[in-house]
């Protein structure tokens, strides 16, 4: 992209280097100094623009410094609104909740009560396992494999990516991972799952609940069918499981709808929700608990920030913006723009190459590249203005997650500088097998 005028100060990185811990880790993907943001363009200190692909890892699904739910932050801070409430009753919780009731559960005929569990998203994920055990009364809970659910330790126990569980230094236990139905083509998951909760010998204990990604998103873009949703909420009835949604990267309409297993037409007993929730990149997050679930006695599950107001502001006006601009519509119609191009120009590169997505959460499979290639995309990209992210095995599957309120212009302009780093990329290094993320090419 290009570059602005800029009179500021240029900063070091220094500061960074020396006193930041070292656990940092997406600034040494993209080693500039940001200093502004808007719409889906990121800008560095020195008026570099970015097209952003990455999206706060999904967090600013309405755009940087969307201006109708900023004005609303602003003129409630200018008012000296109440900020921080621990989780008192206050104008803007009380107004949050409304909005998300009567806009987005209520028409959707979903019977919840809502459980502001902490600031993060793994907040949400560990106050959901805590429910689903309490109601159970059973430990165990099944998860499926690719799945990341965040850092915690509760949460880290179901995430399966081995240097992130490596690096807590304990047994993570209390969970039983069985494989998602892209890990292994030819075996029918549900009856695998059905067999272990059946079979008298097969060592592994009954569950509380199962954790489910509609779509994966760090696992590497992949996607159950609404089939398989609708089977795995059969089978939790059958066995008396729990199902949990994790909404936390697919929801908030990234994949077209404002859940991403509306699409199976199931109801979930727990839904956890983070990232975009909070409007414009506010920590918040919340888990959707069934009434007969909502099982938590006073103060069991408790923290000092689970109200934060601003948060609360800008969610409302969050969804107040997304009902306003249709989004969960436009989010589809640029799905297809995705889809239309990828399937287009990927072909000229490598008519192999396997691509799979949801509304605006794509990912791109380098898996049967050697080792490095999409690391090196993203490198080319980063250089020239598009910031992206990669997940999946080995980090092997470029992501294309911009915030959907992205206009047409820059979404294509972004695809094209991706397949341009692909064909820059790939063609003089040619293919090898190594890992396997998922299935063929798969959209809706
Ligand atoms: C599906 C999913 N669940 C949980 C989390 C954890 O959220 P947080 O990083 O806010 O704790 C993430 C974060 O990327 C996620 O993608």
């Amino acid at each position: 992209m290009g570059r602005r005028n800029t009179n500021e100060a240029i900063m070091e990185s220094t500061a960074f280097e020396t006193f930041e811990s070292n656990v940092r880790s997406y600034c040494r993907k993209y080693p500039v100094i940001f200093s502004k943001a808007k719409g889906s363009v990121l800008i560095d200190q020195s008026g570099k623009e970015y097209i952003d692909f990455l999206c706060g890892a999904g967090s600013c699904n309405y755009g940087h410094n969307n201006d109708y739910i900023k004005g609303k932050v602003v003129e409630y801070l200018m008012a000296d609104g109440l900020l921080h409430g621990l989780d008192m009753y206050s104008i803007a919780k009380g107004e949050f909740i409304e909005c998300l009731e009567k806009s987005i559960l209520i028409p959707r005929g979903f019977d919840y009560k809502v459980l502001f569990p902490g600031p993060t998203g793994t907040n949400a994920v560990e106050v959901a396992l805590k429910i689903a055990r309490k109601v159970k009364g059973r430990s165990n809970i099944f998860a499926l494999m690719g799945a990341f659910h965040g850092m915690s330790l509760g949460s880290l126990s179901l995430t399966t990516e081995r240097s992130a569980r490596d690096a807590c230094g304990v047994a993570l236990g209390n969970v039983t991972h069985v494989p998602h139905p892209s890990t292994m083509p030819g075996l029918d998951t549900i009856a695998y799952i059905d067999m272990l909760l059946t079979d008298d010998h097969c060592g592994v204990d009954k569950p509380a609940a199962i954790i489910v990604e509609a779509i994966q998103g760090e696992g590497g873009i992949n996607i159950v069918s609404n089939e398989w949703l609708r089977d795995i909420r059969a089978l939790c009835d059958k066995h008396d499981l729990l199902l949990i949604c994790d909404e936390i990267q697919s929801g908030c309409s990234r994949t077209g709808s404002f859940f991403s297993f509306e699409r199976a037409g199931i109801v979930p007993d727990i839904v956890v929700m983070a990232k975009s929730i909070g409007g414009i990149g506010m920590p918040c997050s919340i888990a959707l608990v069934k009434p007969e679930y909502d099982v938590l006695l006073p103060g069991e599950h408790n923290g000092t920030f689970r109200g934060f107001q601003l948060a609360f502001v800008a969610g409302k006006a969050a969804i107040e913006y997304m009902l306003e601009h249709d989004l969960e519509a436009e989010t589809v119609r640029k799905g297809h723009i995705v889809a239309e191009f990828l399937v287009s120009h990927l072909r000229l590169i490598d008519p192999t190459l396997m691509f799979r997505g949801l509304g605006l959460m794509w990912g791109i499979d380098f898996g049967f590249y050697p080792a490095g290639t999409a690391q090196r995309i993203r490198q080319l990209c980063f250089e020239n203005g598009l910031i992206l992210e990669l997940s999946g095995r080995e980090d092997t599957v470029v992501k294309i997650m911009p915030p959907l309120t992205i206009e047409d212009e820059l979404l294509l302009q972004g695809l094209e500088t991706l397949t341009k780093a692909i064909a820059e990329t790939v063609h003089p290094i040619g293919r090898a097998p190594i890992k396997q993320n998922g299935l063929a090419n798969q959209a809706w």
